[in-house]
């Protein structure tokens, strides 16, 4: 293939990630465009200026100063990214603020089992630069390598760190004395990760592609249970949660109806009977439960079936 010909491919394939994600990554462009001998082509003009604010000389030891167009990466709406939460409006305009705000800010959603938290951050996490990790199984000087890596992997000049259920971060010793460890290295880190965004980092050792990053905003998101489980230190970080309330029947009702029709393409009759089965007859009502009979449930004959063999059968103490 002609250079001429490769690039009209590379382009191609750029332009569909860019419809599907809604954004490209520097990566990206690398990837599509590294088939070709970057050496002897020229990246066409109007892909370096929407996506790569400067760059400065090709050469044969590459040299770019470049910041990652990221008003393009920013720009989704909150209904794109949070299109399979239904319902809960307002956080999903508070969280798009949020995200498009300049600069550093944390925020924590705070609330009962079920309630959506997780939803959120894991929609973060699939549109947005992002690392993603749960509290219990998680420690300060492994979340601080994770966004490093992350950092240098996407070459991304704003990053999200999620950490969903934040209040398992605690050290299980047995008097109790530091319980709090790791949250409070985690807040350590979070400020210093604040100071790291007015700096450059210099990657000139990864292989022969040297550039300057500047990172502009990092911001952390968690989710936890209770308040109660995380330091008073860390808390600070955050300032006032979002409160996630348990979902009220009739609520759970709306929800995990439309939840059932769109993500499990119920008819509008059975999502019905479904999410009324849920409230009226199960003792345990939490969104849950509609989203596993989801998986089981395609006609009204299954729902019956499976209201016989979960309810009490002859004698059974259980
Ligand atoms: N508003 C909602 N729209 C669609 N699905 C929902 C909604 N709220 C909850 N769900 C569904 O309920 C289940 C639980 O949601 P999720 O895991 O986000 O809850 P959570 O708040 O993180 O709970 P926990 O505190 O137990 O971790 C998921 O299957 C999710 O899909
Ligand atoms: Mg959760």
């Amino acid at each position: 293939m002609e250079a001429k010909e490769q690039i009209n491919a590379a382009l191609k394939k750029l332009l569909e990630i860019e419809k599907k994600r809604g954004f490209l990554y520097y990566d990206d462009i690398v990837k599509s465009v590294g088939v070709i001998q970057l050496k002897d082509v020229y990246l066409p003009s109007y892909i370096l200026s929407r996506y790569c604010v400067e760059h400065t000389t090709f050469g044969p030891k590459w040299s770019w100063t470049y910041k990652l167009n990221s008003e393009a990466t920013l720009q989704a709406d909150p209904q794109d990214i949070f299109a399979d939460i239904v319902g809960h409006d307002d956080v999903k305009n508070i969280l798009k603020e949020f995200i498009n705000s300049e600069g550093n800010a944390n925020i924590l959603l705070v609330g009962d089992y079920g309630t959506g938290k997780t939803m959120f951050i894991r929609d973060i996490e699939e549109h947005f630069p992002s690392v993603y990790v749960e509290g219990g199984n998680a420690t300060a000087v492994g979340i601080l390598q994770k966004v490093r890596n992350k950092i240098l992997e996407l070459r991304t000049t704003r990053i999200f760190l999620l950490i969903d259920e934040l209040d398992k971060m605690v050290n299980p010793s047995k008097d109790g004395s530091d319980r709090y460890s790791e949250q409070e290295k985690l807040a350590n880190l979070i400020d210093t990760a604040a100071k790291l965004t007015k700096s450059k980092f210099d990657t000139s050792k990864n292989g022969d592609m040297s550039f300057d990053l500047e990172l502009k905003g990092f911001k952390v998101i968690a989710t936890a249970n209770r308040m109660y489980n995380i330091s008073p230190l860390l808390q600070s970080r955050f300032g006032k949660p979002i409160i996630f309330g348990q979902y009220t029947k009739d609520e759970l009702f709306k929800i995990g109806k439309v939840m059932l029709m769109v993500r499990y393409h119920m008819s509008e009759d059975l999502a019905t009977a479904v999410a009324n089965y849920v409230v009226q007859e199960e003792k345990e009502v939490n969104m849950r439960e509609v989203d596993k009979l989801g998986n089981i449930i395609h006609s009204k004959d299954d729902l019956d079936r499976y209201r016989r063999i979960t309810s009490q059968r002859g004698g059974m103490n259980l």
